[in-house]
């Protein structure tokens, strides 16, 4: 395949991200897009060029090679089985739903039809996630904050469980993403949310939450996630190994051991394009570098339904169960242990 044509489905603020992205790459052609919101995907289609199509099979019929899913969370699951069922590549954007069981059908759908798939978690394409990795190579975690401490985003879908999945599913799962590359899967989360929602007229989601993580390998953490502020404070991880500290955000690395501290600034724009020049290059057959297919973003959304999940019902959850872990034995140690 020379050239790789593509269609939007969704025309927001993601949607014209990857456009941008897309249409300076010399092998894509953007075919067009579908929204529901005409008036988004006329912006869309004025700005960066393509077709508008009234929906998605029009899209498909006109012979799109890959598709972008870039709609909010609640609107998952219907574009993924009519994508599916065409049989083209799809790129997803996260959160790949805004529940479980969507997630999961959709997963068993791309597992059976072995489809071509990427999440755009572009955190795993920052240079400094790989040396984290390298410098933990040899080290193993024994503990792991992470955060993501911000403002509510100008979407009016954003504040309502319902919509969004809430802040930890919808947010904080690039965190938890990463989390699970560096760390480890996580055996069991118990998590509190503060039972008020941030200062925005109709929202119901927690404004915040805080998780205990106890993961397979040992290593114990916290997640904290709140959007009571009017800027983005901080998001990223802190990681401690026995004699190294890290620091790690979207925009860059502190390390500190035994020879001092030292910072690596990242690129976050190059990662945001990285992401995309990998699922083209994969559907075009030249390249092999997809860090998150489906299957691996749907582990990742089990863990944060896991958090959201424990939060709201004030039980320990297991992510790879998606249930409530065995009750705690008299000694207090959990009867799965
Ligand atoms: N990876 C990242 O860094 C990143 C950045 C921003 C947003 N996102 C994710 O992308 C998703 C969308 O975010 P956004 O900021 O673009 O939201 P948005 O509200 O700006 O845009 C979503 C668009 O989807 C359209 N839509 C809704 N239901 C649809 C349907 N069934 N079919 C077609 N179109 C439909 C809406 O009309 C809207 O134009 C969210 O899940 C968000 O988390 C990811």
């Amino acid at each position: 395949m020379r050239t790789c044509r593509v269609g939007l489905v969704g025309a927001g603020g993601v949607a014209q991200r990857h456009a941008r992205v897309l249409t300076g790459f010399e092998n894509v052609e953007l075919v067009g897009v579908t929204d529901v919101a005409a008036a988004a995907a006329g912006r869309l289609v004025e700005e960066h060029g393509g077709r508008f199509f009234p929906d998605i099979d029009g899209l498909l019929d006109a012979g799109v090679d890959a598709v972008y899913v870039c709609v909010p969370p609640f609107a998952h699951g219907p574009v993924e089985e009519v994508v599916l069922a065409a049989g083209r590549p799809m790129f997803v954007e996260k959160p790949v739903a805004v529940d479980l069981a969507t997630a999961e059908r959709i997963g068993a759908l791309v597992a059976e039809r072995r489809t071509l798939t990427a999440v755009g978690h572009h955190w795993r394409y920052l240079h400094v996630v790989e040396q984290a990795r390298e410098l933990l190579a040899d080290r193993p975690v024994r503990m792991v904050s992470g955060a993501w401490l911000d403002k509510v985003p100008p979407v009016d879908w954003w504040c309502h469980r319902d919509s969004s999945g809430g802040p930890v599913v919808e947010q904080a799962a690039h965190v938890l993403d990463l989390l699970r590359v560096l760390v480890g899967e996580v055996a069991e989360v118990t998590a509190y949310g503060d039972g008020n929602p941030p200062p925005v007229e109709g929202a119901d989601i927690d404004a915040v939450t805080v998780a205990a993580l106890r993961f397979d390998n040992g290593a114990v953490g916290t997640l904290a996630s709140a959007c009571v502020l009017g800027w983005k404070e901080r998001a990223g991880l802190e990681i401690l190994a026995d004699g190294l500290a890290l620091t790690l955000a979207e925009d860059g690395l502190i390390v500190r051991d035994a020879d001092g501290e030292r910072s690596y600034p990242a690129d976050p724009d190059g990662a945001r394009t990285a992401v995309d020049r990998a699922f083209i290059d994969a559907v075009r057959g030249v390249g092999d570098d997809i860090r998150v297919p489906y299957p691996e973003a749907l582990a990742t959304h089990r863990l944060a339904c896991a958090v959201a999940t424990s939060a709201r019902q004030g039980r320990p959850v297991r992510p790879a169960a998606g249930e409530p872990s065995t009750t705690t034995t008299e000694t207090g140690v959990p009867a799965h242990v």
